[in-house]
């Protein structure tokens, strides 16, 4: 099924029957929130899991042995290939983007009289990250609104937005790239750029650390991680990009790394200079902030082939698909007078995220009569909650009809 897809891209052209055959979803619901919530397993990766996982039952030690250091260099490459990077040892591999939020912000080297910036609508993990930070390095944090209001938010009102509240003491700006509450897309690389622009003035250990949670962007959209130029991406495998539940990855520049230190202690050089009398590496890297540990081995290294599935299909393809699906089904909701569509219709100010309410309805109530009618629809987890529906590469037009048809019926 593979050869199909990769036979039909040849010509440009995706066979998306084909993609959804490599997903044992379940037939009798609409899946329209998991490619945002967690993945399931499309068949390369299920296949490689179930592979090392009978290598490991069979043969524990050896099986480790032969496969940890071959299997972790592979990921890394297939990581730094799929984001464009030279440098596969600047990627650190997590279980999570909240395992990965945690891992820099605590590695962080900050002090008092330093500041976080973070927007209002960052997600729990990362406004968590900060907060704890912020109380053990005595550094402070400060939220700022990014934006006045979603539906006449610009690129230029939150690059400027940004900007507007850096001041001397600001060491960290973190940001998010695509909002899991409304399902805005935040202009990461120009911010970036303006941010470059600030750091110039600046000596190396004063300047600005760019921080993303790439999340909801990673695995859809086709910017290089040089491109998005922030400092650090950090990002679940377990969404979009449909990876092993349970994986995930920080991707940091060469400097950028040399900002943070070790967070748990890595299963790499490191131990192996150790155990072995020899000198420790000098520089940090994303090898050294790998959490060691033995971890779900069989999960963790069956990530090659979720990055080889997506290289398969094509990136410019699935960005395509995501974003069809996504403006479809936002003018589908947006010609609904019950409905208030809160996600931006524009390409650039969105991604695959879709954040509803329906008139007369709370959220809950909202997802609960979806989910009676088989449609899986979530609600966001923030303080103002909406209902949302985030259409990925297994949907279709055909599935969209019918969400839209439920919305339509719960009409008052
Ligand atoms: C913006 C954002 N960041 C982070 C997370 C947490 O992701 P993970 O489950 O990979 O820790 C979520 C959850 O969906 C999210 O919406």
């Amino acid at each position: 099924v593979i050869m199909q897809i990769v036979e039909k891209r040849k010509k440009e052209k995706v066979n998306w029957k084909a993609v959804r055959e490599q997903f044992q979803l379940d037939d009798a619901y609409i899946h329209l929130a998991s490619s945002q919530f967690i993945a399931s397993h499309p068949a390369p990766v299920r296949h490689a899991i179930e592979r090392h996982r009978m290598g490991l039952d069979k043969n524990p030690v050896m099986y480790t042995l032969e496969h940890e250091n071959s299997c972790m260099n592979q990921i890394r490459s297939a990581a730094a290939k799929y984001l464009n990077m030279d440098t596969p040892d600047d990627i650190a591999i997590t279980d999570s983007t909240t395992m990965g939020l945690g891992l820099i912000y605590t590695g962080l080297r900050l002090h008092e009289g330093q500041e976080i910036l973070m927007s209002e609508y960052d997600y729990f993990s990362h406004q968590e990250a900060i907060r704890i930070k912020a109380e053990s390095s005595g550094a402070t944090y400060r939220e700022f609104p990014l934006y006045q209001n979603v539906s006449t938010v610009t690129v230029e009102e939150m690059v400027e937005s940004v900007i507007r509240e850096v001041k001397d003491k600001t060491r960290v700006i973190g940001l998010t790239w695509v909002f899991s509450c409304t399902g805005l897309k935040t202009p990461i690389a120009k911010i970036g750029e303006a941010i470059k622009e600030i750091n110039r003035q600046r000596d190396e250990k004063d300047r600005i650390i760019y921080i993303v949670d790439a999340v909801h962007g990673f695995g859809i959209e086709l910017e290089t991680f040089q491109e998005l130029g922030c400092d650090f991406l950090i990002s679940g495998c377990h969404k979009w990009l449909f990876g092993p539940r349970g994986t995930g990855l920080i991707a940091g520049t060469s400097s950028a790394w040399q900002h943070v230190v070790p967070v748990i202690p890595s299963f790499t050089e490191v131990m192996d200079a150790v155990t072995h009398g020899r000198e420790r590496p000098g520089k940090m890297d994303g090898k050294q902030m790998t959490p060691g540990g033995f971890h779900s081995m069989d999960h963790r290294w069956a990530l090659l082939e979720a990055f080889q599935f997506a290289q398969d299909i094509g990136k410019e393809q699935i960005y395509e698909r995501v974003h069809e699906l996504n403006r479809y089904c936002k003018k589908g909701l947006a010609a609904m007078p019950h409905v208030t569509l809160h996600t931006p219709l524009d390409d650039d100010l969105s991604a695959g995220i879709i954040a509803f309410e329906v008139q007369g309805l709370t959220t809950v109530e909202t997802v609960d009569k979806l989910v009676s009618k088989k449609i899986i629809a979530t609600e966001s987890p923030y303080r103002t909650s909406y209902a949302r529906f985030t259409p990925g590469i297994y949907n279709t037009t055909e599935e969209i009809d019918l969400a839209l048809e439920a919305v339509q019926s719960l009409r008052n």
